[in-house]
């Protein structure tokens, strides 16, 4: 009998599997079947602050709109406010409720005074931990990669000393040098890593000439590049490692641990196929652990790092040196 058991923020996880955030952790129907299929915990939906924002700016226009016509409308509905967090705070002490696996909340936020009044309102729900979904996508010429990346320093010291919870953050791999900034935020005392998001990209439908905006699904070769940092960086930062994007099967998540990582994160695989790929994806972990004759996670996680590996080269090679090192590579 094989053990999957792993330790994640300082939470104890039955299994490495995570279902990220996305709408199907912002749905109550769909995160009861996330926990039926074994997933060890869960992240619920970000709390957006620009969503808030914007509904916001909506909901007052609409009440403008009602005071011009009826000016009586304001004597009805004196102090009408949009709700601003409150609803999604309710659905995640909901979430909370719901499930008896671990739920981490989720937090990206826009200015320094709101990403700490979020993430404790967040904390006080009751989650189990918190994810910052650090994202800055970039619009300003003018702002250099090293403010960018300062500000969110100093925010993670900031809600590092505001919550008691454990604190992750899930990066974007766009960094010139991701594990000078990982380094940056582990010294901080950040407990995990979730390496890496995959954001939205706005398309254009070429014949209507209009612009389209399609769910973002990964595909499983895209895990090689998560694959990449989680080698490099095991055994070099004391934070946890929790790889996601392109993670489809349980020999996925094998090649994670391998390589290094505490716990993966799913999310297209769970759009794509159904829900209950967890199940298939624990069995063939199994399957492997058993075929290799491991008892538990512990018996080959980092194995093939880059700190264990015996080709000090492999996480470093980005260009296929080996053809070009075979006289003519293109006769080949
Ligand atoms: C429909 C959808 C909604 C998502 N919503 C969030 C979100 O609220 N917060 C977040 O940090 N990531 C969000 N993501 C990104 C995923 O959590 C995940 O990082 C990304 O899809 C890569 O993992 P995958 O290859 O398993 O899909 C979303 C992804 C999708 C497809």
């Amino acid at each position: 009998m094989v053990e999957l058991k792993t330790n994640y923020l300082g939470l104890e996880l039955k299994n490495p599997i995570i279902a990220g955030a996305s709408d199907l952790t912002a749905n109550m129907e769909s995160i009861k079947q996330i926990e039926q299929a074994g997933a060890a915990a869960l992240v619920i939906k970000s709390l957006f602050e620009e969503q808030i924002q914007l509904e916001a700016y909506r909901f007052e226009q609409q009440m403008a709109v009602y005071d011009e016509i009826h000016a009586e409308m304001i004597s009805i509905f004196p102090r009408l406010e949009h709700a601003g967090s409150k609803e999604h705070l309710n659905w995640v002490k909901k979430a909370k409720d719901a499930v008896n696996i671990p739920v981490i909340a989720s937090l990206n936020a826009v200015n320094p005074e709101t990403w700490i009044e979020y993430a404790i309102q967040l904390a006080e729900t009751g989650v189990d931990a918190l994810e910052l979904n650090f994202y800055a996508t970039p619009t300003n010429m003018k702002k250099s990669a090293a403010e960018i990346e300062q500000e969110h320093v100093d925010i993670l010291k900031l809600i590092k000393n505001s919550v008691k919870i454990p604190v992750s953050v899930k990066l974007s791999p766009f960094y010139t040098n991701p594990l000078n900034f990982i380094e940056q935020l582990d010294t901080i005392g950040v407990d995990g890593f979730v390496l890496f998001n995959q954001f939205f990209q706005p398309d254009i439908d070429v014949s209507k000439e209009e612009n389209i905006f399609p769910f973002n699904w990964s595909t499983q070769k895209e895990h090689r590049l998560p694959l990449r940092f989680v080698g490099l960086l095991f055994d070099k930062i004391r934070g946890d490692i929790c790889a996601s994007t392109g993670i489809f099967s349980g020999y996925d998540v094998v090649k994670m641990l391998l390589a290094g990582a505490n716990t993966v994160q799913v999310v297209s695989a769970l759009f794509q196929k159904n829900v209950s790929i967890i199940s298939t994806m624990l069995e063939e972990m199994e399957k492997w652990m058993e075929s290799k004759g491991y008892s538990s996670l512990e018996d080959f996680r980092g194995k093939m790092s880059e700190s264990h590996n015996t080709d000090p080269w492999v996480y470093k090679r980005a260009q296929y040196v080996k053809l070009l090192l075979q006289g003519n590579p293109v006769s080949m």
